[in-house]
């Protein structure tokens, strides 16, 4: 497990999946806020790609979010797009309705940011989510991340066309003591970061 302050990354387990289905993929809002294309109901059994991981597949890293203290699933976070010729990545996240407002999200970044340039030596990382998004918004850029540009219009979500926002942080930017969690080059080199 990958550690920050209040929250864990680990592997997907079976169970976590009904509750991810129910809590993210079926509601109809966040689905089309955070998915990027139409919501769509999932066929129960269905091995849907978003919930089933495929450890074959080696440019997409999904996690599942954990609370440090009891050890209850919040959420999802993805390291994806995995390019290692550019060295680039994206990171997506999303916490269950219960789990938001804790301030789980920034340290969900700080920890996908760790994955991403200390264990799987990315030179850059990058976000896209509506530019309405102020909590995703906020989360990234406390940990660095810098507004790159803004993509009008691109994103048809519940009947209007909304823009989007692009962040981007490189590995030479990133400063683990921006966001004052356990995670970072100190914590690799005292091992703290790996549960
Ligand atoms: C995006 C998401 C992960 C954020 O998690 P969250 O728990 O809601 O975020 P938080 O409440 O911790 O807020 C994060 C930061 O934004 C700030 N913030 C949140 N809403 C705000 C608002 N309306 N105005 C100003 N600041 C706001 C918080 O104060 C916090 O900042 P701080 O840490 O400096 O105090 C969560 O809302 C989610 O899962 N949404 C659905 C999926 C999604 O949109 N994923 C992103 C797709 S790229």
């Amino acid at each position: 497990m990958l550690k920050g302050d209040k929250i864990g990354l680990r592997a997907r387990h079976e169970d976590d999946i009904p509750v991810l289905r129910t809590e993210l993929y079926d509601d109809v809002v966040i689905g089309s806020r955070a998915e990027g294309g139409p919501w769509r109901p999932i066929t129960p059994g269905a091995k849907d790609p978003r919930l089933f991981v495929d450890d074959k597949e080696q440019g997409h890293v999904p996690f599942s979010v954990v609370e440090l203290e009891g050890g209850s699933l919040v959420g999802t976070a993805t390291l994806w797009g995995i390019d290692n010729h550019h060295r680039s990545a994206h990171i997506g996240l999303g916490l269950l309705p219960s789990a938001r407002g804790k301030g789980y999200s920034t340290d969900v970044v700080a920890v996908l940011c760790h994955y991403g340039f200390v264990v799987r030596g990315m030179r850059r990382l990058q976000i896209e989510t509506l530019a309405d998004n102020t909590a995703m918004l906020r989360s990234a850029e406390r940990n660095g991340f810098v507004r790159e540009g803004v993509l009008r219009s691109s994103a048809w979500v519940l009947g209007e066309f909304l823009d989007e926002v692009l962040l981007g942080l490189l590995a030479e930017e990133w400063e683990p003591s921006l966001k004052g969690w356990a995670v970072g080059r100190g914590a690799v080199d005292s091992g703290a970061a790996l549960g």
